[in-house]
């Protein structure tokens, strides 16, 4: 076992926030998937999306996993529709302990809305396009996730020490085995 933690979940979930205090706390280096595509391609992401199209931003979100396998203890972040693909899927679940981060649509529309750089909310709708996105990816989140966690039911802190003694016992329970 890598004993990486692995953060899934809805854009504006927190897992970049979450992320970087989990990195903190274990001293695992944060990655996120995102920057990692953006360093690698030297484009931003949603250039990526208007010159390329989604298509190839999911291949390079496939590459990106496939090139983190050897990780161990790090922190890792990834897009929130990452989990789209079987393929994805298994390389999460190979990589460590997955947590997936849910909050509200609202809270969702709440946390997106102030930003533009998610190509996907960028239209009239994005409160639809949320509920749509939702529905189909829900179920995959839940079939690739080891830990889910509410994070508007909890503080910030309820949340890191939540992560931080579940991957715990999940890692000696797996050494164990
Ligand atoms: C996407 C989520 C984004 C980013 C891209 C596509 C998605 O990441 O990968 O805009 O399909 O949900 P965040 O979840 O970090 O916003």
């Amino acid at each position: 076992m890598p004993e990486n933690i692995i953060l899934i979940g809805f854009m504006g979930t927190g897992k970049s926030t979450i992320g970087r205090q989990l990195s903190l706390s274990l001293g695992y280096p944060l990655v996120d998937t995102d920057q990692l595509i953006e360093e690698r391609t030297g484009k931003s992401i949603p250039q990526i999306f208007e010159t390329e199209g989604e298509e190839t931003f999911r291949q390079l979100e496939t590459e990106v996993l496939t090139s983190l396998a050897e990780s161990k203890h790090h922190v890792i972040a990834t897009g929130g529709g990452i989990i789209g693909k079987e393929e994805n899927r298994q390389l999460l679940r190979a990589l460590g302990y997955v947590v997936w981060l849910v909050a509200t649509p609202e809270e969702i529309l709440n946390r997106t809305s102030r930003n533009t750089n998610r190509p996907l909310l960028n239209h009239t709708n994005p409160a639809e396009t949320i509920r749509n996105l939702l529905a189909q990816r829900t179920p995959l989140y839940q079939a690739t996730s080891h830990l889910m966690i509410e994070t508007d039911q909890l503080n910030f802190d309820e949340v890191i020490t939540g992560i931080v003694e579940s991957a715990r016992y999940y890692f000696s329970k797996t050494k164990d085995s």
